[in-house]
């Protein structure tokens, strides 16, 4: 009789939470989820996006690499077409801290994990090409003229750098909250918050130009923006997740104000991207599966290795 009520007992709780755990899941398509990965392997993941942001905001700033700053913490093919570009001194302040910031995150990673240097570079392609094929993707497949250079001033970097920062922004916001051990934690956690308040530092400099014409075309900075963020919300192919600088009402925080300083959803918190979105993205195809523009060789890690054999596109 006991074990009995104990059996009920038991099928009630478990009839309970089931329907506690159903109402509390938002089903995701499986394009729009994490792949199912070990957290080093998604730390891995993240080094090819920090390493990118890296490269692209020291030799942007300095015309040095990670080479030049750490000898021996990564190896593989030197980055392809970064220049220095055309920054106030200001600016150039910020991206060069910035760009340090990410090699100190590369050696947190050596420092704190399995992943041991030289931790290897994935083959960046950061020619002004790249990003202009961007530009003109956004700008509704229209070849503009003459073609955005992400090096020629500081408005221009200024775009390019917020994204690549943004890529880190939501690829923490996706695996924070899978990532296991305290010790992994504390790392994530750390570098996270570091990125964020550098990407928060760029969507300022951007927000206080908003209505700036992004010479030498017609339209602002703020409109260039927007069209931007929608084109990464059609390579990523999972809604919206990135914002202008200014929004709707509808969009804005608690829906009082249209100025979007920090992108976020209707709770004000960050969007989370996982793997796959942001292989289409900085892929700059929409395919997870099909390397091309910054990355033209993949990443490297077993997680993109994963997402190729298992076609996960
Ligand atoms: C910017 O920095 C350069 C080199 O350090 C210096 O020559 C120039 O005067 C600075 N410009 C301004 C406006 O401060
Ligand atoms: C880098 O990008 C430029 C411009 O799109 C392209 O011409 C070049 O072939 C690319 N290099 C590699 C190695 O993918
Ligand atoms: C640009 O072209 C791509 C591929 O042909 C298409 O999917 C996309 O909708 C086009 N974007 C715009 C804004 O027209
Ligand atoms: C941009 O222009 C809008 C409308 O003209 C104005 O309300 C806003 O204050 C301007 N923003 C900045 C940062 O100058
Ligand atoms: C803002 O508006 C959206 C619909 O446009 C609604 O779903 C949301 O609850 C509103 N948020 C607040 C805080 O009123
Ligand atoms: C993605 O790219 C791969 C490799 O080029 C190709 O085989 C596959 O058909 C593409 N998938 C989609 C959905 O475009």
């Amino acid at each position: 009789m006991a074990a009995r009520s104990c059996l009920y007992a038991l099928v009630l709780f478990l009839a309970f939470q089931s329907t506690m755990i159903k109402a509390n899941i938002v089903l995701t398509p499986p394009q729009c989820s994490p792949v199912l990965a070990s957290s080093l392997e998604r730390i891995q993941f993240l080094l090819n996006l920090i390493i990118f942001r890296t490269e692209f905001f020291l030799r942007a700033s300095t015309g040095r690499g990670i080479d030049d700053i750490a000898p021996g913490l990564v190896q593989g093919p030197v980055p392809i077409g970064a220049t220095v570009a055309a920054l106030d001194n200001g600016t150039r302040r910020i991206i060069e801290e910035l760009g340090l910031n990410g090699v100190g995150h590369i050696r947190a990673v050596s420092e704190f994990t399995l992943l041991k240097t030289p931790i290897p570079r994935p083959l960046l392609n950061l020619s002004a090409e790249v990003f202009a094929a961007f530009a003109n993707a956004a700008v509704f497949n229209t070849t503009l003229t003459p073609p955005y250079n992400a090096y020629g001033s500081t408005i221009n970097f200024l775009i390019a750098a917020t994204f690549a920062s943004s890529y880190l922004q939501q690829y923490y916001a996706g695996i924070i909250p899978l990532i296991v051990g305290n010790d992994q934690q504390r790392l994530v956690a750390g570098m996270a918050l570091s990125e964020v308040a550098g990407y928060g530092v760029l969507r300022t400099q951007l927000y206080s130009r908003v209505n700036s014409t992004v010479s030498p075309y017609t339209f602002t900075v703020g409109r260039f923006y927007n069209l931007g963020a929608e084109l990464h919300n059609r390579l990523g192919g999972c809604g919206l997740k990135d914002e202008g600088l200014f929004v709707p009402l509808q969009l804005g925080a608690e829906n009082r104000t249209t100025s979007n300083v920090v992108p976020a959803d209707a709770y004000s918190l960050a969007y989370p991207r996982y793997e796959r979105e942001i292989l289409r993205i900085v892929f700059g195809n929409g395919n997870a599966t099909r390397p091309g523009a910054i990355f033209p060789a993949g990443f490297i890690g077993t997680l993109f290795q994963k997402i190729v054999f298992l076609k996960l596109a």
